[in-house]
């Protein structure tokens, strides 16, 4: 089934930046980051090469993951600002030519929401089954998880995620029980309609469209190809893409030929150790994010093998899903380990390199541009494990790396502590710092239409043994065709560059990091290298 809504053209070109608000920058020193502070450093975004922000949630809410409980939909968190604060944003990115995405969670909101106080009354209402509620205070949740004796009603409730996050009712795929209301029930329809309302109310002031959180997570007992979550994103994406046709939507989802046909634009590629997908595969082949000796992903110089892992599992999913939508790769997530420590400042380089350059549009996450550092740190906000990923963005040398002038003691979480903590400052003196080369890649990627999102992606090599990967990337209109050759292992490798169109034969280099040669229609790849050519 096509995607039944055009894509935003801007997709094509976007680069992301994702900002998670607590610890981008702290405007009026109370130690928590907010919104004036990351419209004080949109210039810094946009001539690091970004032009596009996710922002993390930034509504009103109890904290108890980290505003993915979500009090109030429509306000944004005092500790952030005020809405006008929000729509300042809006206005100051337009007017660099940037878009912002809001992070929307449809699936659940906090037990501190009005929606979920009012359900939770002894007496019927009209929020009654906004939540799904069995009918006895004894009953199970037939395999949900559930909380009991919590509330008036005689009842239990299911959650969608901790205990503070109530899942909203979108209904069953297949009811069994009589509290098990349908996906065409008016409880159901209702709560999507309300989702919407959600919607329409920021993108009425200026937002340019949402990252989804669980977007797959919506009816409950859903069948293996989520047909039933499918057809309510279609129902909501369908109105709301109506009214704003520009508005663009990234899922959380993790399987594209779904999310895509869902009528979502975008789908991340996202870290999943259970299954060793693709992403694990290039980035972090190993349960312990800290453990560099054990690592056998791609991007590892010393432990990691061919890419064919990584393409195997990515191939088909990209094939199926081209013509739908874009299946996008991030660096990394408020949810993933940072890929340093493990991976060092040359192996970031290399694997930055093919993010930034592979079809779909990037997600840089804040901080990896200098290679900021995963740390272990005690759960904050429901973190646990991700918290160590959520650190202040290392500015400058000045207290607390620039991040706040509150204490430090005051601060959402520590600064990195290591006299060697990367800063922006540093690397921005720097011409052969992470933070210059990844500017680099986004500028390349901004000059190059054979690196839009959607222009064709086609491997060159990748051969079972060895740690060379080359691809074609085609702009759409043909004007132009470069192949990116990396080689992240410690031997030298060589490429034979595919037949040019172009009369000249020999491949020109426009971009490259390490040794690179190039001899007529091959290329050599020295140790840790990389090279962009014109062919
Ligand atoms: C996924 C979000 O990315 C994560 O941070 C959050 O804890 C859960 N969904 C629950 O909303």
């Amino acid at each position: 089934m096509p995607s039944m809504f055009p894509r935003p053209q801007w997709l094509a070109t976007a680069r992301f930046y994702e900002i998670y608000p607590q610890s981008f920058a702290d405007s009026n020193g109370d130690g928590i980051g907010d919104i004036p502070g990351i419209v004080s450093r949109l210039d810094y975004i946009r001539d690091l090469g970004c032009n596009a922000l996710w922002i993390n949630p930034c509504f009103d809410s109890p904290f108890k993951d980290a505003g993915y409980d979500v009090r109030d939909y429509l306000k944004v968190a005092p500790r952030y600002g005020t809405n006008d604060d929000l729509i300042t944003l809006f206005d100051e990115a337009h007017r660099r030519g940037m878009h912002v995405l809001l992070d929307l969670v449809p699936g659940h909101t906090s037990e501190e929401h009005p929606w979920f106080r009012i359900s939770s009354r002894a007496e019927r209402n009209q929020y009654s089954d906004r939540y799904i509620w069995t009918d006895s205070w004894m009953s199970g949740a037939d395999g949900l998880p559930f909380v009991g004796g919590e509330a008036p009603r005689d009842g239990t409730y299911v959650l969608n995620f901790f205990k503070c996050q109530p899942a909203l009712n979108y209904g069953f795929a297949h009811p069994e029980r009589p509290w098990q209301l349908g996906v065409d029930s008016p409880a159901a329809e209702d709560t999507r309609q309300a989702m919407v309302d959600v919607m329409r109310f920021w993108l009425g002031q200026g937002c340019d469209g949402f990252r989804v959180d669980m977007a797959n997570s919506l009816v409950k007992n859903d069948d293996a190809g989520k047909t039933a979550t499918i057809a309510a994103w279609r129902q909501m994406l369908g109105t709301i893409k109506r009214e704003y046709p520009e508005a663009a939507f990234v899922s959380e989802w993790g399987v594209p030929e779904q999310a895509l046909r869902a009528g979502f634009d975008m789908d991340f590629y996202l870290d999943w150790s259970w299954d060793r997908n693709g992403y694990y595969l290039l980035c972090r082949d190993t349960p312990d994010p800290l453990d560099r000796e054990h690592d056998r992903s791609y991007f590892c110089a010393h432990g990691g093998g061919s890419v064919r892992g990584f393409l195997d599992q990515y191939l088909p999913q990209y094939e199926a899903t081209r013509d739908d939508g874009y299946f996008c790769l991030i660096t990394c997530n408020h949810d993933t380990a940072r890929l340093a420590p493990r991976l060092t400042p040359d192996e970031l380089a290399i694997a930055y390199g093919m993010i930034l350059t592979m079809p779909g549009v990037p997600f840089l996450y804040y901080g990896d541009e200098i290679g900021m550092r995963y740390r272990n740190l005690p759960t904050k906000e429901g973190g646990y494990v991700r918290t160590g990923t959520r650190t202040p963005m290392q500015w400058d040398a000045s207290a607390n790396l620039g991040f706040s002038t509150a204490d430090a003691s005051d601060l959402y979480l520590p600064v990195d502590p290591a006299a060697d903590a990367p800063t922006v400052a540093a690397q921005r003196d720097d011409a052969h710092s992470l933070f210059q080369w990844v500017r680099g890649l986004l500028a390349l990627r901004a000059r190059h239409p054979a690196l839009n999102a959607d222009a064709p992606f086609d491997v060159v090599a990748a051969p079972d043994n060895g740690r060379l990967f080359a691809y074609s990337r085609t702009a759409l209109d043909g004007s132009e065709r470069l192949v990116v050759a990396l080689n992240p292992g410690l031997e030298p490798e060589t490429c034979a560059m595919p037949e040019s169109d172009s009369s000249h034969g020999t491949p020109t280099m426009v971009f490259n990091r390490g040794e690179v040669t190039v001899n007529d229609a091959s290329v050599t790849l020295g140790p840790q290298s990389l090279g962009v050519f014109a062919i």
